[in-house]
């Protein structure tokens, strides 16, 4: 009854509080803030409120005290409602802690939007232990944690960063199309879609655009969305995937090898200088170690012999030979027995795509790579190109694919060919790996895999 009679009024004789963002308290040390966001923790304790609040930028602490914690209005805060709140930013005392070792300590605030009690609380939904599949289909909810969001902000830096590399390696960006009527990964991962009465594909990966960009831009690189209709429902497998692509022109496999050496560790090197994400890599990541240039490289045929040695088995429970599928369970092992980013190059021609040129010392293997790394096995894939258009064609007849729809991608060799060569990052993946994550799903903001289409 007596919480009922306290109402909240702002003392107008108060300095005029300046509107601040979460993450730059700790610059506002001694000044009257206002503060705008979520409340992430609620507790009171012996007549004082501590709020945890949240606005995307940051976590802070928020003291209410006297009128303020006592108020009928303080005891209808829920977890997730938003406020807006005016206070004092301070030092805290030795021996406590709380985010940024600074505290809000309130003199006034005002609910925007409370958000429920009971059964249709905040913690309700998304309980730590809930079954996985909740989780997903609360993902807009479960996206407000401090791992997901975490995760996100690394994936704002993480695509930032390579950006960047992409500019001071003088790569020009460019932004194919999604909806496509040609294939580059095989058939049976094609997403149809009915085009105007015309069969369509969703884009498996933008490299065929970028190849036709190179007499025209010169070296490009895309990020763009890929589909994969995958039927392995694995851990780092989705059915949308956002894809770094990028194609050289006139290099050697050897520079396109230490390129994507480069592209990799700057890119982690800028993420982990970067001030919001470098922090939460360490967090999330406590042991990662950066790579460094050169990886150890590995062909084809060395990794089945380290495999056999090994006693590691092929898919059909037999010892490897020329020609397997390095499949994911095996590729994980060895990569994370050897515990280095590994350079796989080298597979046997029938085992990678149409469009891969052969190593000229033995036309069995090509010059093909996979990125492989530690915990989350192939992070990247790519390799030389054919140069010519009668072994172009060929290769595409090899597919079963008529080549009349490529006829574009075959000019690419028709109109001033070069030797060239490019790679595909998944960065879902990437990502796995930095932020230590079990599965890429952790790492794409609403993950798309086989039966899961929303929310
Ligand atoms: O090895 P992939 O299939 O290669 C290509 O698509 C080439 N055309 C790329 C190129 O040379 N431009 O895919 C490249 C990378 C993989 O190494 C992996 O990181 C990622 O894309 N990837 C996937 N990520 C998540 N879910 C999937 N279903 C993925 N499939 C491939």
């Amino acid at each position: 009854l007596e919480a009922m009679k306290i109402s909240i009024v702002e003392d107008k004789t108060l300095p005029k509080a300046e509107k601040i963002k979460v993450k730059s308290v700790t610059d506002s040390i001694g000044k009257r803030v206002k503060l705008q966001g979520w409340i992430h923790r609620l507790r009171s304790q012996k007549g004082l409120v501590f709020v945890v609040l949240r606005d995307g930028t940051g976590f802070v602490q928020i003291v209410f005290s006297g009128d303020l914690a006592n108020a009928y209005q303080t005891s209808t805060l829920t977890v997730e409602s938003t406020i807006s709140v005016y206070g004092v930013v301070e030092k805290l005392p030795e021996g406590k802690s709380a985010p940024g070792g600074v505290e809000l300590v309130a003199d006034f605030y005002e609910i925007v939007g409370l958000a429920p009690s009971g059964k249709d609380s905040f913690t309700n939904q998304i309980a730590e232990d809930t079954d996985p599949s909740i989780l997903l289909d609360q993902r807009h909810l479960a996206l407000r944690g401090e791992v997901l969001s975490s995760v996100m902000k690394v994936r704002a830096a993480l695509l930032g960063a390579v950006r960047r590399v992409y500019i001071e390696e003088g790569v020009c960006e460019v932004t194919p199309p999604c909806m496509v009527q040609t294939q580059v990964e095989g058939g049976s991962t094609l997403f149809k879609l009915d085009y105007y009465g015309q069969e369509a594909y969703l884009t498996q990966s933008s490299q065929l655009y970028l190849e036709t960009c190179l007499p025209a831009l010169g070296d490009v690189y895309c990020i763009q969305e890929s589909f994969r209709a995958e039927k392995s429902h694995t851990r780092r497998h989705l059915s949308e995937y956002t894809h770094i692509e990028a194609e050289l022109c006139f290099i050697t496999f050897e520079d396109l090898l230490s390129h994507i050496e480069t592209v990799i560790t700057k890119t982690v090197q800028y993420v982990l200088e970067d001030p919001v994400a470098g922090p939460l890599v360490k967090k999330l990541n406590p042991d990662f170690e950066a790579p460094k240039s050169p990886f150890k490289r590995m062909a084809y045929v060395d990794a089945l012999e380290w495999l056999n040695e090994h006693g590691i088995p092929n898919e059909d429970g037999e010892a490897f030979k020329f020609g397997d599928d390095i499949a994911e369970a095996a590729e994980r092992k060895m990569t994370d027995t050897i515990g280095v980013p590994i350079l796989l190059t080298r597979f046997p021609v029938e085992i990678k795509s149409f469009y891969m040129k052969k190593c000229a010392d033995d036309p069995r293997v090509t010059e093909s790579v996979d990125v492989l790394m530690p915990t989350v096995g192939e992070i990247t894939g790519g390799s030389m190109r054919l140069e010519g258009v009668d072994e172009l064609v060929a290769g595409l007849r090899r597919e079963g694919i008529d080549e009349k729809e490529y006829y574009w991608f075959i000019d690419q060799r028709k109109y001033g060919t070069s030797p060239h060569g490019g790679y595909g990052l998944g960065t879902e993946r990437i990502l796995a790996w930095l932020c230590q994550r079990f599965t890429v799903r952790d790492c794409s903001l609403y993950p798309r895999f086989t039966g899961r289409c929303k929310p």
